[in-house]
């Protein structure tokens, strides 16, 4: 465990990762006395910049909503400083190597180095060079963040590894996935190996289908230059979504201990057929229908003519006893009618006979926003009547545990980084199969000219299509004449 003498380094801490992530998180952990003692923090970067701008930029994002907070953000500040240099030569590493020791002398053995890299793939490599030339303190004493992209393909994914690997060790390396530290996320293991009324039921002959689907309420406002390149599978599909089927599909490891779980992981992914353009719907978004939204060709830097996809839906095969024949949807997509994240496990149907209509039983596991967990089911509308209605067990977290505070992903990783546990980040192998099941297909939108993604309105639920390709995939929509979240759901 990194404790008592550790700095951290931030690389890249004059850019938007660094200012809306990695520094409150920082802060967070700090705030809540989290972090190491006498942590030192310092920030590198490119941009000349003075200590007071720097520590106005990295605090643009602190969650300040009172005197004693606002207080601890000021001591936090004292504890940073910033180093201007280049990520290639040598010259400013070195400068940074010489504030890392004025820090370290003044501290007992032994000191930790934790490097962030919240950089753009065009400098990670030298970055990554120029730290173990320059600021290496020794095995054991040195960890390294690195965030996505991991490349744009399995061959690009590929030569980073290629890369990073003679310079730093497997086990020196936290690949962040940020869905890997949500609490929804985290709590899948216990949910599914420490429940037996779900363990029993997790299999091809209970459930239908499985849905896993990521929407957002914006566009991409401003960022839809770089995101013309990447589109919305690269974004959060290959990476988000994924993380999370592989949780939610794998066998029980035979530990909770980060090796035992990535192993289930990575073995549960070789299972799943290598994706292609049949398995798809692709969608863009055009303008809002009452014309106050813009489309996605609108925002700047995207063509007129871009084919980027902001839209997608995915049907993934997953060839092993437990489940094969069960479709696994992924969906993501900007611009839609609302912000959610959830899983949604569609049971079978029950054997017919008894009652003429029931609505099938789905577990719903949201991860944002709101926590919660519940289980939609068949039961008797109470009073003098033998109607049945779909009602919910439900596990709403802010009622249930209103005064616990959940953590933001970015700080629940990096403290498991600091604590040297490597269960929630992706271990190389988990990132070059997952690159494998997307490459094709990913090749294919690129190349293939006639593919043009459906165009669905800003504020819709996506393309059209879409309604009836999940029914031809199994999913049953409950009528929602039947369903309906109470009013006044318990307290
Ligand atoms: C990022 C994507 O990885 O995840 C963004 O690049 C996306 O496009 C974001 O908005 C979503 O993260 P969260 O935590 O807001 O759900």
């Amino acid at each position: 465990k990194f404790g008592d003498g550790t700095t951290i380094v931030v690389l890249g801490a004059s850019g938007d990762l660094a200012k809306k992530k990695t520094f409150p998180a920082l802060f967070g952990l700090y705030r809540n006395g989290l972090l190491p003692k006498n942590v030192e923090i310092i920030g590198y970067a490119r941009s000349k910049m003075t200590q007071e701008e720097y520590h106005e930029r990295i605090s643009h994002y602190f969650k300040t909503p009172d005197d004693q907070s606002k207080e601890q953000a000021k001591k936090f500040l004292e504890n940073t400083c910033y180093v201007q240099g280049p990520y290639d030569g040598a010259e400013g590493y070195q400068r940074l190597n010489e504030k890392i020791e004025e820090f370290e002398k003044k501290k007992p053995e032994p000191h930790y180095r934790l490097f962030y890299l919240a950089l753009p793939p065009s400098v990670f490599l030298e970055a990554a060079n120029g730290l173990k030339k320059y600021v290496y303190p020794g095995e054991g004493k040195a960890r390294i963040i690195i965030e996505k992209p991991f490349g744009h393909d399995l061959a690009s994914s590929r030569e980073l590894q290629d890369g990073l690997a003679p310079l730093w060790k497997e086990s020196e390396i936290f690949r962040i996935d940020h869905y890997l530290g949500k609490e929804m996320v985290k709590n899948l293991n216990i949910l599914r190996f420490g429940n037996q009324f779900l363990s029993a039921v997790w299999d091809k002959n209970t459930i239908s289908n499985v849905q896993i689907s990521f929407k957002e309420p914006f566009g991409t406002e401003g960022r839809g230059g770089y995101f013309n390149d990447i589109g919305i599978i690269r974004d959060v599909i290959q990476n988000h979504l994924l993380q999370v089927l592989s949780i939610l599909a794998m066998e029980r490891p035979v530990t909770f201990g980060a090796e035992d779980i990535r192993d289930e992981k990575v073995k549960v992914l070789r299972c799943v057929d290598i994706l292609n353009i049949d398995d798809v719907i692709l969608g863009q978004y055009g303008p809002s229908e009452d014309g106050k939204k813009p489309g996605y060709t609108d925002d700047d830097g995207v063509p007129d003519d871009s084919r980027a996809v902001t839209f997608a839906a995915l049907h993934l095969q997953i060839h092993n006893d437990r489940w094969e024949g069960v479709p696994f949807i992924l969906r993501a997509g900007k611009a839609l009618d609302e912000g959610k994240v959830e899983i949604r496990v569609q049971f079978r149907d029950v054997t017919k006979g008894v009652v003429d209509h029931l609505p099938r039983n789905e577990l719903v596991i949201r991860i944002q926003p709101s926590e919660s967990i519940y289980m939609k089911m068949n039961s008797k509308l109470p009073g003098l009547t033998a109607k049945n209605i779909v009602t919910d067990l439900d596990l709403t977290y802010n009622r249930r545990y209103s005064d616990v505070r959940i953590p933001e992903a970015y700080e629940s990783l990096i403290l498991d980084c600091l604590k040297g546990d490597h269960t929630n980040f992706v271990r190389n192998d988990e990132l070059d199969i997952s690159w494998k099941i997307f490459t094709d297909l990913l090749h294919k939108i690129d190349e293939d000219k006639s593919i043009v993604p459906e165009k669905y309105a800003y504020g819709s639920r996506g393309p059209e299509r879409l309604k009836q390709w999940l029914r031809d995939r199994g999913y049953v929509r409950n009528g929602t004449e039947l369903y309906q979240w109470p009013v006044t759901k318990g307290s």
